[in-house]
């Protein structure tokens, strides 16, 4: 200290400073002091950080569900593959949408290789994986894991993977379709070929079953097979609707052989039609994309069966301009 002094001394001695360049500088009032918050330094100020995004709300509406309205789930099911579960479900869907427009969703259950979004020309941001995950236990966000389709339905798309679509249990699909159940009108389930675990929790919680078979003989009786298990079971739905799909004069079998070897009465036959594929390739739904199709006026019978309402409208059901056409 005494050095500084000295060195004080100096500086105005010589002309360097003033005396009172050396007074001590006031005291701080405790208001003048900068405050520093030693707790939050280093972390973000709150008001500067991102707001929590707030749930993404559908745009469309979701119709409540009239007291009273017993709501339906209808499982389209076949004992094997490639036999027209997916363009049944998807018709279905696209029929009762008519009946109860945003009030239908169609569940693509077909866990390793649903292609129901890619028949519908769909992109889902989110798929059955997100509809069975814990937070979407809240109704909300279960909603945000719909897609939306503009013939006025939802569609719960499959996962983006079969390892994905592995993964969802089959209690999950139960609860989903249950909780599906409280906010639509009518909760339509495609499914996996076969009776695996998936199909049969989806068949215990079902009011309709849609059966599909071609008039393969092998599709046949594994058609009678499933029945005969199902009855064993205790899980043959309530309705039962036996649909023979891709109906040909040339199969060498008629529909009383075809009742012969399911050993049940068909209620349903769609014939075997090239506008199946046509309106699958471009991504809409046959009975909207071709009104006067023999399929698909058959498969509009189907519609009828579950929603006697489901008469068609020729203001709202018109044929669509094919893409080769002219405007
Ligand atoms: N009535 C029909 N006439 C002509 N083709 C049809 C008919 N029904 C379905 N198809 C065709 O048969 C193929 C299988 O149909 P779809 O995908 O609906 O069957 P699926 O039972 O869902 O098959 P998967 O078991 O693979 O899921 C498709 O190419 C479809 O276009
Ligand atoms: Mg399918």
């Amino acid at each position: 200290m005494a050095l500084l002094d000295r060195l004080g001394a100096w500086l105005v001695a010589h002309g360097h400073a003033d005396a009172n360049d050396f007074d001590a500088p006031p005291a701080l009032e405790i208001d003048d002091m900068p405050f520093v918050d030693i707790a939050s330094e280093g972390q973000p100020d709150p008001e500067e950080a991102e707001p929590e995004p707030e749930p993404e709300v559908p745009e469309w509406e979701f119709p409540p569900i009239e007291a009273g309205v017993p709501t339906e789930a209808i499982a389209v099911v076949a004992p094997k593959g490639g036999q027209g579960k997916t363009t049944i479900a998807i018709n279905l869907a696209t029929g009762l949408a008519e009946v109860a427009p945003n009030s239908v969703v169609l569940v693509d259950a077909d866990l390793q290789f649903g292609d129901i979004t890619a028949a519908l020309a769909l992109s889902p941001d989110r798929t059955i994986v997100d509809a069975v995950a814990d937070a979407a236990a809240d109704e909300l966000v279960l909603k945000t894991t719909l897609t939306h389709h503009e013939d006025g339905f939802f569609v719960v798309a499959s996962a983006a993977s079969p390892e994905l679509g592995d993964q969802v249990p089959p209690a999950a699909l139960a609860q989903l379709i249950d909780r599906l159940r409280s906010t639509f009108r009518y909760v339509i389930i495609d499914t996996t070929p076969g009776l695996g675990e998936h199909t049969l929790v989806t068949l215990e919680h079902v009011t309709d079953a849609v059966f599909v078979t071609n008039m393969g003989v092998p599709s046949l009786r594994a058609m009678r097979t499933e029945f005969e298990l199902l009855r064993k079971l205790g899980l043959m739905p309530g309705n039962r609707h036996v649909v023979v799909n891709q109906t040909d004069k040339n199969s060498g079998l008629t529909i009383k052989d075809v009742e012969n070897i399911i050993g049940t009465p068909i209620d349903v036959e769609v014939p075997k039609s090239s506008a199946v594929l046509l309106a699958s390739n471009r991504g809409v739904p046959l009975i909207h994309d071709d009104v006067r199709d023999p399929a698909a006026k058959a498969i509009r019978s189907i519609v009828l069966r579950i929603a006697p309402a489901a008469f068609p409208k020729r203001t709202k059901i018109q044929r669509r301009r094919r893409s080769n056409e002219p405007e």
